[in-house]
């Protein structure tokens, strides 16, 4: 099975994970797309989706599925979304679409996140993926600098401006063995908006896509 359909088998898995009437929280990116899909032509009628990104709405809308504003929701029972990696613990690095900000803002409002992905991104230690970290841009410099103290090497994503009006930094070089005190460490940077580690909010699902067919990591 190419990676395209493996992506598609876990967006129609992840059908199993909503339900008809409930509110669902909705990632980004092209797994996430296919899930989206699926949703749209499952007949399973939602009240509404809270989205994590334009892309992942303007996509939405023209399916027919209601967005919501996040500040109209107090809870989510699910969030769904893909990873760039994923570790045995749930952990993951995300951002490769630079939705990270609003990804982990939907994904706080959830009981629990569902990981959609192909198994290319299971790992067993995070940091092989180029970690994006959203900042604000004149934070920039001082905090590649603070990277390139711990060995990674930060480069700029060129000719991006998130959602958010601000940039994305990719770190190479980094060894992530301790996801939660790295995230925790990382936020406290001035000028960080979001590092594109989610330990706390880990996936407590992840629906991989494998040439047997989709497991399910708890
Ligand atoms: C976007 C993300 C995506 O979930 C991540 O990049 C995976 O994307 P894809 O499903 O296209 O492989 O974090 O910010």
């Amino acid at each position: 099975m190419t990676q395209d359909e493996l992506k598609t088998l876990v967006g129609q898995a992840a059908l199993h994970y909503v339900e008809a009437g409930s509110i669902v929280g909705v990632g980004t990116g092209s797994t996430v797309d296919k899930f989206i899909d699926a949703l749209a032509a499952s007949g399973i009628k939602v009240a509404g989706a809270v989205s994590s990104s334009v892309r992942s709405t303007e996509r939405m809308k023209g399916l027919g599925i209601p967005v919501l504003d996040a500040a109209e929701v107090q809870r989510l029972g699910v969030y769904i979304d893909g990873a760039d990696e994923i570790d045995h613990g749930g952990h993951m690095i995300k951002g490769g679409g630079a939705a990270l900000t609003r990804e982990k803002i939907v994904a706080d409002l959830a009981e629990r996140f569902v990981c959609i992905a192909d198994e290319s991104k299971l790992v067993q230690a995070l940091g092989k993926f180029p970690l994006p970290v959203e900042v604000i841009p004149m934070a920039a410099a001082q905090i590649a600098r603070r990277f390139a103290d711990m060995g990674g090497v930060a480069t700029l994503r060129a000719g991006v401006v998130t959602d958010n009006g601000c940039h994305i930094l990719d770190v190479t070089g980094l060894q992530i063995t301790q996801p939660r005190a790295f995230e925790s460490d990382v936020n406290q940077w001035p000028g960080v908006v979001t590092v594109g580690v989610f330990a706390r909010n880990r996936a407590n699902v992840c629906l991989l896509g494998t040439a047997e067919g989709v497991k399910t990591l708890r």
